[in-house]
């Protein structure tokens, strides 16, 4: 169907044994579409599979079982064309200036010097880097990087942004000022986004849905629809129905973070 941009079925990821550790399940047996245009985040306790579902749906890890497709064609092994993924470290290059870093991908593909030129200025423009196009990473704040890292993605023009906890590192004003810059973003280059936060009040925010997960092997225990206008920033917490979600949000994962702790502490014993 036209209207479901990725689609999981049936996905679960094993990693096999090493050096005397036991082979982990890390997720699944899950399914999992994503609506073109959608903003859909997903929350879970720490260690639950979040970053290994998203590994898996942008090409970066195979599936031990189940079935993997963007566009109604099966990933495998590569980030498919259109695509983009945005880490939570700090992943852009200290030896090369702002504008080097954002043009970096495009070069890769061997893009025409014009057309790179014209796409870097916009991604610039509209992350607003303007004043820092010639500056080294090291010269900005945390903030400021994690910009260049998302203009690095808008750059290819992705039909799907994968962000695997992409504000975890900066303070709560940073933090909300970037969810709103995310949602700029995402209404005006209509891109569907698939966002994994730890921040319960984040996911509410920003999303149109919030896929819960278990703890580990995460699976989905709920998908809430939250129902907010298109327009909308971070005004929204404001709202007297804000808090309601989240505390569902909560309600639902509190055994599930629980239960996360004790496999930890059986892990250390
Ligand atoms: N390369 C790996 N080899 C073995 N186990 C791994 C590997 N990567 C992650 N895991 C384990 O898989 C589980 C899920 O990890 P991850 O997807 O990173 O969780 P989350 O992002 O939700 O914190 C964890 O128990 C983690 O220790
Ligand atoms: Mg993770």
């Amino acid at each position: 169907m036209n209207d479901i941009v990725a689609r999981l079925t049936d996905v679960s990821r094993v990693y096999p044994p090493r050096a005397g550790h036991a082979a982990v399940h890390a997720l699944g047996p899950l399914s999992l579409e994503l609506r073109r245009g959608e903003f859909f985040s997903v929350v879970g306790p720490s260690g639950c599979g979040k970053s290994t579902l998203l590994d898996v749906l942008a090409g970066l890890a195979v599936p031990s079982q189940g079935k993997v497709e963007f566009e109604g064609r099966t990933v495998a092994g590569v980030v498919p064309d259109g695509v983009g993924v945005v880490f939570q470290e700090d992943a852009s290059f200290p030896w090369l200036t702002v504008e080097d870093n954002v043009a970096f991908g495009l070069r890769r593909l061997g893009m025409e010097a014009g057309e790179t030129r014209r796409r870097v200025d916009f991604a610039i423009g509209f992350m607003g880097l303007g004043d820092f196009r010639r500056a080294y990473p090291s010269q900005l704040s945390g903030g400021m990087r994690q910009r260049v890292c998302i203009a690095r993605t808008l750059v290819l023009q992705p039909r799907l942004i994968l962000l695997d906890e992409p504000f975890g590192a900066l303070d709560q004003q940073t933090r909300l000022l970037m969810g709103d810059e995310l949602l700029r973003l995402w209404r005006e280059t209509s891109a569907t986004v698939l966002l994994i936060t730890h921040a319960l009040d984040e996911a509410n925010l920003l999303s149109d849905r919030i896929g819960v997960m278990s703890a580990r092997p995460g699976r989905f225990i709920d998908v809430v629809e939250t129902g907010w206008p298109r327009e909308r920033d971070s005004r929204l917490a404001e709202r007297p129905d804000f808090g309601a979600v989240t505390s569902r949000l909560w309600a639902l994962l509190r055994t599930e973070s629980m239960r996360a702790m004790g496999q930890g502490k059986e892990a250390a014993e």
